[in-house]
């Protein structure tokens, strides 16, 4: 493959509504103690009732467009991951395509685009990044709009205290295109992996496993439902070892790294592996105390508050790692 992939734009959204730890002991027999230490989550921010996962991945696109300079009719391909779409049809793409203007009604027919929903959970980002690296290498000229975009808190139920508090809603985008000016980050490289025989792990149901007919309750598989400690057992390893590889491949060592982003999911998740890899604690940057886990959007979401913090400078050398339902994980090099 071709590797002239770079990111030349980055935006991020999370709705206004925010979820703190207090406000969940008033839903289940929780505590801030118990969240702090167990995740290092604070809070949550939570989509208004009739806002959903495309209406934050449009605040999103359209953030990381204007930091393109790019328009949207100029976009090729716009790429959601999510699992937790609006429709299972149309796709979150097309809906966010259809909002940006491209129209085959419309003047100039803006409406040569590939636009659709993937989905491998938590990872969905970095797995973004692979089929944009794809898109790019068949056709050198395309400008990618890929999106993490998650409205999770619909499909988690609050009355389970063992998922209710891990995770949120958002939204990140980046643009992506062959090199050129304003290129913030090349995409060195990136590796997806999957072992389907862990899918149990984590299930949220809604699909057409789920045998509904018009009329019944909603079953309780429609929620997301995770075994929580083999779930962490085996992000900090594939994490740890996918990093370990992707700087093997590259001749490098930790410390050639500016900062390490691993998914938001907990805090202890990510310390574990940040001390695996023995890197800098300073250089390994964590927002999951902000937003928790907003599964495919944690890693966009991450680029572009360490990008607001100072601590992302473009042509910094950034690695990524994620896990997430499938099981799915990988790593990809940034700079
Ligand atoms: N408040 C208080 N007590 C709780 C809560 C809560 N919110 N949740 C669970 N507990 C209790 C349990 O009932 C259990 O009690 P018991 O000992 O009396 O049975 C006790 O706390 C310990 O429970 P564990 O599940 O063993 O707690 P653990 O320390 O493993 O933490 C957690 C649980 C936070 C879920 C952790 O396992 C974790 O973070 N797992 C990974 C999650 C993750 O990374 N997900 C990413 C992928 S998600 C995706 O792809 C969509």
């Amino acid at each position: 493959m071709t590797n002239s992939c770079h990111i030349c734009g980055l935006g991020s959204y999370v709705p206004p509504k925010i979820l703190t730890n207090r406000d969940l002991e008033k839903l289940v027999d929780t505590s801030d103690e118990w969240i702090m230490s167990r995740t290092g989550i604070r809070q949550r921010h939570i989509l208004d009732s009739g806002v959903n996962a495309s209406d934050a991945a449009l605040v999103a696109a359209r953030a990381a467009l204007t930091d393109a300079g790019v328009s949207a009719g100029e976009l090729t391909h716009i790429f959601v991951a999510t699992c937790s779409p609006d429709y299972f049809c149309p796709s979150t793409a097309c809906l966010v395509a259809g909002r940006l203007g491209l129209s085959a009604r419309s003047e100039g027919h803006g409406a040569h685009v590939m636009c659709m929903d993937f989905n491998a959970a938590c990872s969905g980002f970095l797995y973004g990044l692979e089929l944009a690296r794809s898109a790019l290498s068949l056709r050198p000229d395309a400008v990618v709009l890929l999106i993490g975009a998650e409205a999770l808190s619909r499909r988690i139920d609050f009355s389970d205290r063992s998922t209710c508090v891990l995770f949120g809603d958002g939204a990140g985008a980046v643009v992506l295109r062959g090199a050129g000016t304003g290129c913030l980050w090349r995409v060195r490289d990136s590796v997806c992996c999957a072992d389907g025989s862990m899918h149990d792990l984590i299930v949220m149901g809604g699909g057409s496993a789920m045998e509904v007919k018009k009329g019944d309750a909603l079953p309780d598989d429609f929620f997301l439902a995770m075994q929580g400690r083999e779930v962490f057992r085996q992000a900090v390893r594939s994490m740890t070892a996918e990093s370990l590889a992707m700087l093997e491949r590259h001749g490098m060592q930790v410390s050639d790294i500016d900062l390490f982003i691993a998914h938001q999911a907990n805090l202890r998740i990510i310390e574990a592996v940040g001390s695996r890899l023995g890197i800098a604690e300073d250089k390994v940057f964590i927002n999951v105390q902000d937003y928790a886990n907003t599964s495919a959007a944690t890693l966009p979401l991450a680029l572009d508050d360490a990008r607001s913090q100072g601590r992302l400078k473009p042509g910094m050398k950034v690695l990524l790692a994620t896990f997430g339902g499938g099981i799915t994980w990988g790593a990809a090099l940034l700079g």
